[in-house]
C-alpha cells in the first residue's frame, strides 16, 4: 500500500497503518456514506458538485457530517499535500460513528470522516479507442425504496454482487435492471444508449445514482442541440441499441462495444459517443482555471 495517504477524524498516515474501530457503523452496517472524485493537475475535480452530493445523502439517511465543508476540504487538502502526486484518487467517506452493537443509529458517537487518497496512474486507452464488454447482471439494482441508489451509501452490497457476476465472465463491468426489468447503470457508472442517432438515459425513478457527469452531460446535450430522451430503457432496447457507453468522474465516457458477449452496433466505438466525449473533455478543460483559483484559496488557509 505505498503512496497511499489517509486522513481519519484529522490524523493522516500512510495506507498500511489507517484504521478504524470495528464498531464504526460504516463497517458494522454500510451505515455511512462517501464521494469519489480525483485530481487533475493537482486539483479536486468538480469538488462542490461532490459535496452538495455528499451532504444530500447524508440529510436523506439522517446522518450528521462531523465537520463543515471548509473544514473538510482543508483535511482533504492536508491529505493531499502529503500524497504530493499530479493525478490523485480521492474517496470521502463519513460513517455515523461508533457505539454499541445494535441497529439504533441513536447508538452512535459522533461521525467519522476518513479521506482516502491515492495516486490514480491513467486508465488503459484501449478502454476509450477500443471500448469495453460487459454484461447484464442477474443480481438486481435496489429499488428506490429500499436504500435508494441515488443514495451514496456504503452499502454497497447489491454492487459488488453484480460486479464479481462480471468478473466471472471476464467483463469489464455490469449493468443492473430494476426490479420491473428497466435498465438503470453499471455497478459504479451511470449508463446511455445511442439509438437512430437519438441519446437515451435513464430517470432517477428507474433507480440509480444521479451521476455528477451524467448531471453536466444533460447539460451538454441540451447547449449542443443533441436529440436526448431521459426515459426508461427495457432491456430489448438496451440490445437493440447502436451505441452504448458509461460515465463517471474518474472514467468519464467509456464506450461498450460488447453486451453479454455480442457485438454493439459496429463492434467498435460510435460517433455519438465520441461526440459527446469529446465535449465532456472540452467541458473538463474549461473548469480548470476557475477550480484551480479555488483550490489554492483551500491550500492558502491551511498556513493560516
Ligand atoms: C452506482 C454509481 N452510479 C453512477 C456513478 C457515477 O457517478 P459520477 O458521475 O458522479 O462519478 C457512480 C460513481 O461513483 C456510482 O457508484
Amino acid at each position: 500500500m505505498s503512496n497511499i495517504i489517509v486522513n481519519i477524524n484529522g490524523e493522516c498516515t500512510d495506507g498500511a497503518s489507517a484504521k478504524i474501530s470495528v464498531f464504526d457503523r460504516g463497517f458494522l452496517y454500510g451505515d455511512s456514506v462517501y464521494e469519489v472524485t480525483q485530481t487533475i493537475d493537482q486539483t479536486p475535480f468538480l469538488l462542490e458538485d461532490h459535496l452538495v452530493r455528499l451532504q444530500n445523502s447524508a440529510q436523506k439517511i439522517g446522518l450528521t457530517i462531523p465537520l463543515s465543508m471548509i473544514d473538510l476540504k482543508k483535511q482533504m487538502a492536508r491529505a493531499l499535500v502529503k500524497l504530493n502526486v499530479k493525478q490523485a484518487y480521492i474517496r470521502v467517506i463519513i460513517t455515523r460513528g461508533e457505539g454499541e452493537i445494535g441497529l439504533d443509529p441513536a447508538l452512535a458517537g459522533t461521525g467519522n470522516y476518513v479521506i482516502i487518497t491515492k495516486e490514480l496512474p491513467d486508465y488503459p486507452q484501449t478502454w476509450y479507442r477500443e471500448g469495453v464488454s460487459v454484461i447484464v447482471a442477474n443480481t438486481l439494482r435496489n429499488t428506490k425504496e429500499s436504500v435508494d441508489p441515488n443514495v451514496k451509501s456504503g452499502n454497497y452490497l447489491n454492487n459488488v454482487l453484480a460486479y464479481a457476476e462480471a468478473k466471472k465472465l471476464g467483463a469489464f463491468d455490469a449493468i443492473m435492471l430494476n426490479h420491473q426489468g428497466f435498465v438503470t447503470e453499471c455497478t459504479t457508472s451511470n449508463l446511455w444508449i445511442v439509438k437512430d442517432g437519438v441519446l437515451f438515459t435513464p430517470p432517477l425513478e428507474s433507480g440509480l445514482l444521479e451521476g455528477i457527469t451524467r448531471k453536466h452531460l444533460l447539460t451538454l446535450c441540451q447547449t449542443h442541440n443533441l436529440p436526448l430522451s431521459v426515459v426508461p430503457i427495457s432491456e430489448d432496447e438496451l440490445r437493440a441499441a447502436d451505441e452504448i457507453f458509461l460515465t463517471s468522474t474518474t472514467k468519464r465516457c467509456v464506450p461498450i462495444t460488447k453486451l453479454d458477449a455480442a457485438p454493439i452496433g459496429s463492434g467498435k466505438p460510435g460517433p455519438v459517443t465520441l461526440q459527446i466525449s469529446k465535449l465532456y473533455d472540452d467541458f473538463v478543460d474549461s473548469l480548470f482555471t476557475r477550480e484551480r483559483a479555488e483550490w489554492a484559496q483551500v491550500l492558502k488557509s491551511l498556513k493560516t
